[in-house]
């Protein structure tokens, strides 16, 4: 599905309706690298429909691995082993820094070299967090001093016993794959919790792993050499795309919502808690566990929007899912405070510049911090020409701001929601009641 470059949003008097979300971001991406290094065909239904999974898929095939995309975002991948084959051409990950980070720890382990590029945004993105590591394992990667282009020599690699120094996922995720094609047992240290969807899909995959808390975090270990085993899986809906949403739906009072298949996972579902401090009323109808993920249906009505702060741990378990709560803090009571968030910096673009740029075009009075931002409550918003950056998540988020705006709001780089949704705008179209 193509999304034009420059969409208007008209405002809304409330969303109504049920969603259908594109499989979850995090665990495709994962799903599509495991199927790939796992023994044998894997059946993934409901794989995302973002480009960048696409990337990640693309990626994979470059290094030998064949898959096909069937009807219905069902993708059947042919896995070849731990062993791939050298790739002919520069793994492009697109916009990618999941492709980039994750598959970093599995080219680290083979024998050949691989170079993995990016777009504009992608290469000026750091890799300091995965070349260090995987450089102590082994592995010999040349950079532009820290940055894509990477370079990355694989050999068989030594374990490695790491406390993360940056909360990622990304990274947590690129050393335990890395660890599979180490001698021993490597162990992740993390001293904040982070989503832990590459432990479970090592899991579903057949990989074991220690999992526990110790007393500066959580610590994850696994051993190399293990073969993983292909599955028949489907990917919960994304609960970073249905935050968008979510968060419309808290902006009216007679918003009502259906939610089914979606991903709550407790390390990615403080979204739930946090909107449902604000106002928003949210009942959980039925709750599955699917291949070590929590795959629940919510209820969703609007109420009054109060605000909140968000800090510490928190930023961390909500990094995505902040552009959007910052994009309706105007229309909560007391405004919202984000803390302890610099990471946001340098993310597909610095978002915590993005959304001060946006909210300010459109009216609203914001403090902008090294770390985060302030946004007082009880603000009106006007439509205004606002810009993406290229960044899907900035995208989206200004459509869900612009639905309480006064006057039409026009998004120019629109297109860039088709990182993660392609569907976005058509969706929220048809949920949006004017
Ligand atoms: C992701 C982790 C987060 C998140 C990104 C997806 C993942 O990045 O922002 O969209 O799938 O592990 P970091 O690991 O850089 O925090």
């Amino acid at each position: 599905m193509k999304v034009a470059s420059e969409i208007i949003v008209r405002p809304a008097r409330s969303v109504r309706g049920s969603i259908q979300l594109p499989g979850d971001k995090s665990i495709s991406h994962r799903y599509g690298m495991l199927a790939g290094i796992a023994a044998g065909p894997s059946r993934i239904e409901n794989y995302s429909t973002g480009a960048d999974c696409a990337s990640t898929l693309a990626c994979m095939r470059e290094l030998g691995v064949s898959w096909e995309r069937k009807n219905d975002n069902v993708i059947e991948v042919q896995g070849l082993g731990l062993s791939l084959s050298a790739p002919s051409r520069p793994l492009d990950c697109g916009n990618s820094g999941s492709t980039m980070r994750m598959l970093s720890g599995i080219v680290a382990g083979q024998n050949f070299t691989s170079e993995m590029i990016g777009d504009e945004s992608l290469s000026r993105r750091p890799m300091e967090r995965v070349i260090k590591p995987l450089s102590a394992m082994g592995a010999q990667i040349e950079s532009q001093q820290g940055n894509p282009p990477l370079r990355i020599t694989g050999s068989k690699l030594k374990p490695i016993d790491y406390k993360m120094p940056v909360a990622s996922a990304q990274v947590k995720s690129c050393l335990l794959f890395a660890g599979l094609f180490a001698d021993g047992e490597t162990r992740v240290e993390e001293t904040i919790r982070t989503r832990d969807h590459g432990e479970v899909a090592l899991r579903t995959f057949g990989a074991k792993l220690e999992r526990k808390a110790v007393s500066s975090g959580n610590e994850v270990r696994i051993r190399g050499g293990q073969r993983l085993r292909g599955i028949e899986a489907r990917v919960p809906g994304d609960l970073s795309s249905a935050a968008f949403f979510l968060c419309a739906a808290a902006l009216f009072p007679e918003s009502e919502l259906t939610v089914p298949n979606l991903l709550m996972n407790p390390t990615r579902a403080r979204l739930l808690d946090i909107l449902m401090q604000m106002g928003l009323r949210i009942s959980v109808t039925q709750l599955d566990e699917i291949h070590g993920e929590l795959v629940g249906s919510l209820q969703v009505a609007g109420g009054k929007l109060k605000g909140t702060t968000i800090a510490g741990a928190d930023s961390a378990a909500l990094i995505d899912e902040i552009p959007v709560l910052a994009a309706i803090a105007p229309f909560t009571e007391q405004g919202i405070e984000i803390r302890d968030a610099k990471e946001l910096r340098v993310k597909e673009s610095d978002r915590i510049a993005s959304v001060a740029t946006n909210l300010r075009l459109m009216g609203a009075q914001v403090d902008e911090r090294e770390d985060g931002l302030r946004i007082p409550g009880n603000q009106s918003l006007y439509g205004a020409d606002i810009e993406s950056y290229s960044d899907h998540r900035i995208a989206m988020a200004f459509a869900i701001a612009a639905l309480r705006a006064e006057g039409e709001t026009q998004i120019r780089g629109a297109e860039a929601a088709a990182i993660s949704y392609p569907a976005f705008f058509e969706t929220l179209d048809g949920l949006a009641k004017r």
